[in-house]
């Protein structure tokens, strides 16, 4: 691919279906707003210029993308995908090659297909329009292509103007239509609403340039990438074969799921080789999982980095920060947030760590809470390596324990521990020889009586 490449997006239709405040193309397909899935997509494909057409709640768009640099065009009134298209002409301008107008609420766009569709436009047959086209299982209201076998287009029409004849037509529209800039705002410009619709319609620049005695032409791709998002259900639906994608890939990477289909992963969660996930493991945003770590049924799991030959869960939450060493283990119905295990460091069972440094095989018993936040502010708990903290402890932080000290079981912690030291903060054991015998057969007397 030689000439330059400018993408437009789509966004400024209502997306009335979704029922929504939060604006259509904003919607999480794992994790991520499905708008910033397609700007990586395309910006992979070489997009050196990039539009998005915004109207109904742009703002919420204009936020959304501000990190990624994507220029900003305003559809006032929505008159159709044409008028759309065209409201980027004045971000475009002095921009020569080729654009490709794709919608916002159609996100899984590869890649490798943007780069197959510009690809057709520069072919030796030198087309005016490459469109990319679909055979969805069911054709629904789709626009359909008339089009010869070699792909050469002789039609479009929105099927609410099709005759019969042509609603039978079994190619789709993905709108996904490139050209080159020298003819795109002309053809745009003389598009015209004299349709079912009443609107400006983008696949009449194919007619338009087929009159004007140019080649269209259409390539083909799959259903599952180019299904559009109009309602919740289609947002499921998308997410359902993301997930399915991801699945497939982390298991041809080298990772073992027993149950794929219950395994739910975030945009960019990383996982390495011979990695074994159980069955019901969330993952949210920001997570890797180094070679050989485990990760035991029902734990869920953001912003978390397991080290390798990790263990996690059954039942274990990783909130952001949370950073396990190389064999460190977080057992079942434990939470780590915001906290260092060292290698081997061990927290099995029924705890809290936040804001805290654990070191190499120090080992946190059931039920130890670090206690971080005093209703105001955070702070940080230490404990060293190779430390012991007796189950039931409450370390209240800011507290350190030094490097091989042992804290007895169900300490309150508020001073700093030294190394090698025993701390206990409990009331001294009482007891009482046979004390128990006679209350109770003082108290079975009186109830006797
Ligand atoms: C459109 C295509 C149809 C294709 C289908 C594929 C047209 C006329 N029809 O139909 O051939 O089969 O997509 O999914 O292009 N938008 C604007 N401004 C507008 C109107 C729409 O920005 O004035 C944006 C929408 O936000 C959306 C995209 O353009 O992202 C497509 O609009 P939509 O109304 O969903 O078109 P479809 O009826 O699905
Ligand atoms: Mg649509």
């Amino acid at each position: 691919m030689n000439d330059p490449l400018a993408v437009i997006i789509l966004a400024a239709g209502k997306g009335t279906r979704m029922k929504s405040d939060l604006h259509k193309v904003l919607h999480p397909i794992a994790g991520r707003p499905m708008l910033l899935h397609l700007i990586d997509s395309l910006d992979r494909a070489g997009a050196t210029r990039r539009v998005v057409v915004v109207g109904a709640s742009g703002e919420q768009v204009e936020r959304a993308v501000a990190a990624t640099g994507v220029e900003i065009a305003w559809q006032r009134e929505q008159l159709g995908t044409a008028h759309a298209a065209l409201q980027a002409k004045d971000a475009l301008s002095g921009f020569e090659g080729i654009a490709i107008v794709c919608f916002g609420d159609t996100p899984l766009l590869a890649t490798d297909t943007v780069a197959r569709l510009a690809a057709r436009l520069q072919a030796p047959d030198t087309p005016a329009v490459a469109v990319l086209g679909f055979r969805p299982a069911d054709a629904r209201a789709y626009g359909r292509v008339v089009a010869d076998a070699d792909g050469t287009i002789r039609k479009m029409v929105e099927y609410k103007d099709a005759s019969a004849d042509e609603r039978a037509v079994d190619l789709c529209n993905s709108g996904v239509t490139a050209v080159r800039t020298r003819d795109l705002w002309r053809l745009l410009e003389s598009v015209g609403n004299a349709n079912a619709a009443g609107e400006y319609y983008l696949p009449d620049v194919v007619t338009l340039a087929i009159a004007e005695g140019g080649k269209a032409v259409c390539i083909e791709t799959g259903e599952d990438e180019v299904a559009g998002i109009n309602s919740r259900g289609e947002l499921a639906a998308v997410e359902a074969g993301w997930q399915a994608a991801r699945r497939a890939q982390a298991m041809a990477d080298g990772a073992t799921l027993i149950a794929p289909d219950t395994v739910w992963f975030a945009h960019d969660t990383r996982i390495g080789r011979d990695v074994m996930i159980a069955p019901n493991v969330v993952f949210g945003p920001g997570v890797s999982v180094a070679d050989g770590a485990t990760i035991h049924a029902f734990s869920h799991i953001e912003g978390a980095s397991i080290g390798p030959q990790a263990e996690v869960g059954p039942y274990a939450r990783l909130r952001p920060g949370a950073v396990l060493g190389t064999a460190s283990k977080v057992g079942n119905f434990v939470e780590v947030k915001k906290a260092t295990l060292g290698e081997g460091a061990k927290v099995n069972h029924l705890s809290y760590i936040g804001d805290a440094e654990v070191g190499a095989k120090a080992n946190i018993g059931a039920g130890t809470i670090t206690c971080n936040y005093d209703g105001f502010f955070k702070y940080k708990t230490s404990i060293g390596a190779g430390a012991f903290i007796g189950s039931n402890s409450a370390l209240v932080a800011p507290v350190s324990v030094g490097d091989g000290a042992i804290v007895a079981a169900g300490s309150v912690l508020t001073k700093d521990v030294e190394a090698g030291a025993l701390a206990l903060v409990r009331p001294p054991q009482v007891a009482k020889s046979g004390w128990a015998t006679q209350f109770r057969a003082v108290m079975r007397a009186k109830k006797d009586k």
